[in-house]
This record gives structure tokens, sequence and C-alpha cells, in this order.
């Protein structure tokens, strides 16, 4: 019995529940009923808690916070949020990126570092990874990559040789694949990583300059990483332990934080640039492009219900504000639909309306209906153009920031330019920042992963890190 205290109980209508602990039967011994209502309400809602988990990033966590412009940007983008001073609140979700949803946080694989910037000229998604490369460099891949990173069609398993064989029959992903198998590949804790936009992306100034950027989130904690045998040996003993880490640090008051720098290249410099500047298996070097500081991201909030902010929260690379746009990559371009399109499958067609997901500035879109719709303009006519004073596009503050373009419709790679090449910069990643022990420690990881891959794609194997570093591929051929 409750005490005055409890607050009552109720069914899905708001009437005082009949129980919550037995159902309605013809005798304490007898079959149940069909007309008892409110426990059918029970059983049929809970066949229905789950939405489908995200097809990739399916195992993450997150946490709200804020982001400040603590710099002058101003000379390169107009957008509101990276104005001084700026503050806007966050929503930053991590998570991995082949494993389902009871998979372990400390496998080997790339991080997501989604982040939602809710600015006062709409919501603005900058949805990256804790890597500045990706393993493709044409959106059509895509369904392939991720097919070959999850599981065998007859037995369900993950599978090695499945993994090699896509990475080798595309060279492309030798930059990211070295990454991977490097420390990094491994964070500590989701604090202790770095977030990359990874993309080039244009920021637009007040002039109507147009530039060309690459954002770049530094940890405030320093990079922290996990041994192979370390995160194995968590695995074991904690899947969640990203998870647990981020949620016990912000209740603890030690809120982590990043800061975000831009590399910045003039729009004109693309056009001649020793590599396409697009091409998301390639960085833009320090030394041509510095980084140039903006501001601090802190979370400083954890969710409150982890389904309603974290597992329905929608990240979607189309959702961009005035003073940002994309640029020709095209695997940003192959991203601009597939985000929005998968909320619609996952969580609905109004999934804008949950409140993680709502701006937090009036929309008067003309969308219309749908299934679940309950934010509405009382009297707005939903046809556009109207006389009845409906909303009328700002033609000017909406305008897409574009490029040039001009060509016969072909379906092609990027024309190759003087350094445009599979290996170069996964080679200098190995000569040039890995030391001694950080090269070994990748031909281990290499060598780990190999062990139960079978020829011919063992061979390719062994030639695609001749190719990245010729001792290295020596190196792990050796200790195979
Ligand atoms: P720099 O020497 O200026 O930069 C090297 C960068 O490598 C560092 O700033 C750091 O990036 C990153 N780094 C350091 N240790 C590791 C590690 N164990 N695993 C992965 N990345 C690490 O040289 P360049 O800019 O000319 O780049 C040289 C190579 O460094 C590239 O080919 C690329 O593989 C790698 N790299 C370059 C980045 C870039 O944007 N230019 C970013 C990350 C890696 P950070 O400061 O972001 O931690
Ligand atoms: C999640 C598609 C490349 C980062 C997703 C999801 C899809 C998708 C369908 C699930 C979204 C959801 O259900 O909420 C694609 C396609 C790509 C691509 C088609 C290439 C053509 C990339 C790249 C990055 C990236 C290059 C990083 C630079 C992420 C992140 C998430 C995600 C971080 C998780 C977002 C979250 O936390 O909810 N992607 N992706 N993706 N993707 Fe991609």
């Amino acid at each position: 019995m409750a005490d005055k205290t409890t607050p009552t109980s109720t069914t899905e209508t708001g009437s005082p529940a009949p129980s919550d602990a037995f159902t309605l039967s013809v005798g304490t011994d007898g079959p149940l009923l069909l007309h008892d209502h409110h426990f059918i309400a029970q059983m049929a809602h809970f066949n229905r808690e789950r939405v489908p988990e995200r097809n990739v990033h399916a195992k993450g966590g997150g946490a709200f916070g804020e982001f400040v412009t603590t710099e002058d940007v101003s000379q390169y983008t107009k957008a509101a949020l990276f104005q001084p001073g700026a503050k806007s609140e966050t929503l930053l979700r991590f998570s991995t990126v082949a494993g389902e949803q009871g998979s372990a946080d400390t496998a080997r694989d790339p991080r997501g570092f989604a982040l939602k910037f809710y600015t006062s000229e709409g919501n603005y998604d900058l949805v990256g990874n804790n890597t500045p490369v990706f393993f493709i460099r044409d959106p059509m891949k895509f369904p392939h990559f991720i097919r070959s990173q999850k599981r065998l069609p007859d037995s369900g398993l993950r599978d090695d040789t499945m993994q090699w064989d896509f990475w080798t029959l595309n060279p492309e992903s030798a930059h990211q694949v070295t990454w991977l198998f490097g420390d990094r590949g491994t964070p500590k804790t989701w604090r202790h990583m770095n977030g990359y936009g990874s993309h080039t992306y244009m920021w637009v100034n007040a002039a109507g300059e147009k530039f060309w950027v690459k954002y770049h989130f530094k940890t405030d904690q320093g990079i922290e990483t996990f041994t192979a045998d370390e995160a194995a040996q968590i695995a074991a003993s904690d899947l969640d332990y990203h998870r647990r880490d981020l949620f016990n640090a912000i209740n603890a008051g030690e809120h982590p934080s990043w800061t975000l720098h831009v590399q910045v290249m003039p729009y004109a410099d693309a056009a001649d640039y020793r590599f396409n500047p697009f091409d998301l298996t390639k960085v833009w070097p320090h030394g041509d492009y510095p980084l140039i500081k903006v501001g601090t991201l802190r979370l400083n909030r954890n969710p409150e219900n982890f389904f309603a902010q974290i597992e329905q929260a929608a990240f979607e690379p189309s959702a961009l504000v005035p003073g940002i746009g994309i640029s020709p990559d095209k695997m940003l371009l192959g991203r601009m639909f597939a985000y929005a399109d998968t909320h619609r499958y996952r969580i609905g067609a109004n999934y804008t309306q949950l409140p993680v997901n709502q701006p937090k500035v009036p929309v008067n879109s003309y969308t219309f209906d749908g299934a679940m719709r309950f934010d509405y303009s009382p009297g707005q006519p939903v046809y556009s153009p109207n006389s009845l004073g409906g909303p009328v596009a700002d033609e000017a503050a909406g305008a897409d920031p574009g490029w040039h373009s001009d060509g016969e419709m072909v379906r092609a790679a990027y024309a190759l330019r003087s350094e445009d090449d599979d290996f170069g910069q996964a080679g200098t990643l190995v000569r040039q920042v890995f030391d001694e022990a950080a090269r070994g420690r990748l031909a281990s990881n290499v060598v780990g992963a190999l062990s139960g891959v079978s020829q011919p794609v063992l061979g390719r194997a062994l030639d695609y890190w001749r190719s990245v570093d010729k001792d290295l591929g020596d190196r792990i051929a050796a200790m195979l």
C-alpha cells in the first residue's frame, strides 16, 4: 500500500492503476481475462521498448555540455556559434563503429565523436570520429566496408579474413588501418582521445568569402591509450568501461574538455594543392596549414534518461547553419542523405520533435503531420506560397554555400594529382610520427589480427604492409 508521499501509479491514460502485481483472473487459480487492459498495456508496451539499434556506431554513450568560442575567427566564418564569446549548449555522443549495443567499449575500432551544437541559428551537427581520416573515399563503398566489419551470413561470426579481404582490395584504406592498429586504436577512455571533423568543410565569412576547414578537437586530458592486452582484459570484465568512465567522471565533477582548433585553407588553394584536399583518406599536414585555436568544449551534464537523450539522439551532417557548408568530398556528399534517412527509419518521421533533437529556436518548416507529430503552429498554412501570412524563405540567409562544378557525368575516382597515392601518408605516420616502440606495438597488433587469416588474403596483407613501409611489412611477415 502506497503511503501519502509516494505517487500513485497509473494506467497509460492517467487513471489509478488497478495493480502492479496481479493480473485479473477468474478466481485465484483461474484463466486470465483479455479485458484486463492494464495488463495488456504493460505487455504490449514492453514488446515495443526497443527501437532498431544504429546500423553502425550502435554502442556508445554521451553527455551534454557547452562550447565557448574564445578566439576571434570571424574573418573565416559568420556562423553565430563561432563568433567571439558565443556560448552554445552541446550534446556529444561517443561510440564504437562495428560492434552491436552489447559489445565491448575497448575493442580496436575508430570511435565516433558526434557533436550537436544547439545554436541561435538552429542545430549544427558535426558528426566526426577520433581519427582524422577514413577507410574509403567514395560513399558507394560504405555499405560494403561496413558489412566486411560485421558478421558472416552463415555463422553470424565476426571474421578477420573478411576485413583484410576488403582492406587489401581497397588500398586507400591503408592510412586509416595504420592509424587503427597504432596505439590510438584502443583509447583508454573517451575523455583521453581527440575528435576530428575528418572531412573538409566550407566556412563563409560575413563578406561572402569562402574557406576550406578541418576541425580538430584536442583533448585537454591528454592522449592516453591501452595496449592490446589491457583492452582485451577489460573487455573480458567490463563491456561498458568507457560509458561508465564518462558517467562517473561527470558525476564526480570532473568535467572533460577539448580545445577546438581548425586548419584553414584559402578557397583558391584547393584547385592546385599537391593532393586532393577533399580526399578523406588524407590529412592536411600541419606544416602546410597550422592549427588555429577557436574555443573550448566542456561536458558538464549526464543524461537523465539514456534512451530518451542518447539512444534517440539523431545526428546528421546535413544539419548546418549559415556560415558553414560542405565540400566536394564525395564521402561527405554521400553522408548528406544517409543520416536523416536512417533516423526516419530508426526513430520515426518526426524525430526532430523529440526534446533531445529539437532546435532551441522556433521551427517554421512546412513539413506536415506524420506519425507521432505533436508540435504545430496553430493556424499556420500548410502550403507555400500562400496569402495567409505563412512563413517565407529568406533565400539569402538560407543559401547553400557552393562551389564551381562543371563536367560530364561519370563514375570515376578523383582525378590524380602529383601526391595522390594510397600509402604515402600511412608511411609518414609509421616512419615520422611513431617511435620504435610504437612501431613494435603496431606490428604486434597487426600480427594478432592476421593470425587467423587465410590465403590468398594473407599474402595480399603482407604486400599491403610492405607498401606502407618495407621494413614494417618484413617485420610483420617474420613475426607471423
Ligand atoms: P606533424 O608532425 O605536424 O603531426 C603529426 C600528428 O600526428 C600529431 O600532431 C598528432 O596529431 C598525430 N599523432 C601523434 N602520435 C600519433 C599516434 N600515435 N597515432 C596517430 N596520430 C598521432 O606532421 P603532419 O601534419 O605532416 O602529419 C604527419 C602524419 O601524422 C600524417 O601522415 C598523419 O598520418 C598523422 N596525423 C596528422 C594529422 C594532421 O592533421 N596533420 C592529425 C593526426 C595524425 P594530433 O595533434 O591531432 O594528436
Ligand atoms: C553513424 C552512415 C561515414 C561518423 C552512422 C549511421 C549511418 C551512417 C547510417 C547511423 C546513424 C543513426 O542510426 O543514428 C554513414 C555513411 C558514411 C559514413 C553512409 C559514408 C558514406 C562516416 C564518417 C564518419 C562517420 C566518415 C566520421 C568522420 C559517424 C558517427 C556516427 C555515425 C560518429 C554515430 C552518430 C551517433 O552518435 O549517433 N553513419 N557514415 N560516419 N557515423 Fe557514419
